[in-house]
């Protein structure tokens, strides 16, 4: 089975709790287009959601296939996120952004009453940190703001190289917000919760991309089959 079938099991699976009404969002990478992709087929089929799409890629691919969208002005509370993960590990913290997209996916997950996380195993992880973890910044400041992310990173017990994201041609990656990135090739982050918070602090800093407490549940799809880690109908409560 292909890597990319694999990503479309996990898919599907996640569209089995997509129930009538819901107000969902729509994440953004290879494994969540295959979600909006089967999400549209039952669209068609007439099942009534609406999305808030969590980047310009995924608009324009559900504005292409009818899936109804709104935003987080009109629809600022959602029932269920589906998005895709660059890491996982054993308590259901995420590295993401790998797309580029982290900024609006983290706005989308935290105004989502529960978020699915779909991927292959590949993504399983002990600890976080073997994927670069991205880091979207403002474009004013760099310089500034690179040192004090190196500091921030230092004050969590991590160091590696940081490196602004390029895009295929070249240039410096843009995000949908405007913004640049830092891709920060750390090896193992000790105390995700500690980065998360010290990177938070720093002001150019926009957006990290550790998912921490928000994931309830991960769909892995394996040459064996599909597991589902966690409580996809929902957590008492998001902690
Ligand atoms: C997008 O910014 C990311 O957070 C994606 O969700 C993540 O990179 C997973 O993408 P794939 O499904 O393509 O691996």
């Amino acid at each position: 089975m292909s890597a990319d079938d694999l990503k479309r099991h996990a898919a599907a699976k996640a569209l089995e709790f997509v129930e009538p009404g819901m107000r969902l969002g729509l994440g953004t990478g290879s494994t969540a287009k295959h979600f909006v992709d089967l999400l549209a087929e039952r669209v068609r089929a007439g099942l009534q959601v609406v999305g808030v799409p969590t980047s310009e890629v995924t608009r324009a691919q559900a504005e292409r296939l009818g899936v109804p969208l709104t935003t987080l002005e009109a629809t600022p509370e959602l029932d269920l996120t589906v998005d895709g993960a660059d890491e996982f590990d054993g308590a259901l913290r995420l590295v993401k952004g790998g797309g580029g997209a982290l900024l609006r996916e983290k706005i989308v997950a935290a105004a989502s009453a529960r978020m699915i996380v779909i991927t292959d195993g590949t993504k399983r992880v002990e600890r976080l940190g073997r994927f670069p973890l991205p880091v979207e910044i403002a474009t004013f400041g760099v310089e500034a703001t690179r040192r004090a992310v190196v500091s921030a990173l230092r004050s969590a017990g991590c160091s590696g190289e940081i490196v602004l994201r390029q895009n295929g041609a070249g240039q410096t990656f843009v995000t949908d917000g405007g913004h640049y990135i830092f891709d920060c090739r750390l090896g193992v982050i000790p105390d995700p919760e500690a980065l998360a918070t010290a990177l938070a602090a720093v002001p150019g800093v926009m957006e990290h991309g550790l998912f921490l407490g928000l994931a309830d549940a991960v769909i892995v799809a394996g040459e064996n089959g599909v597991e589902v880690v966690g409580h996809p109908e929902g957590r008492a409560s998001r902690g």
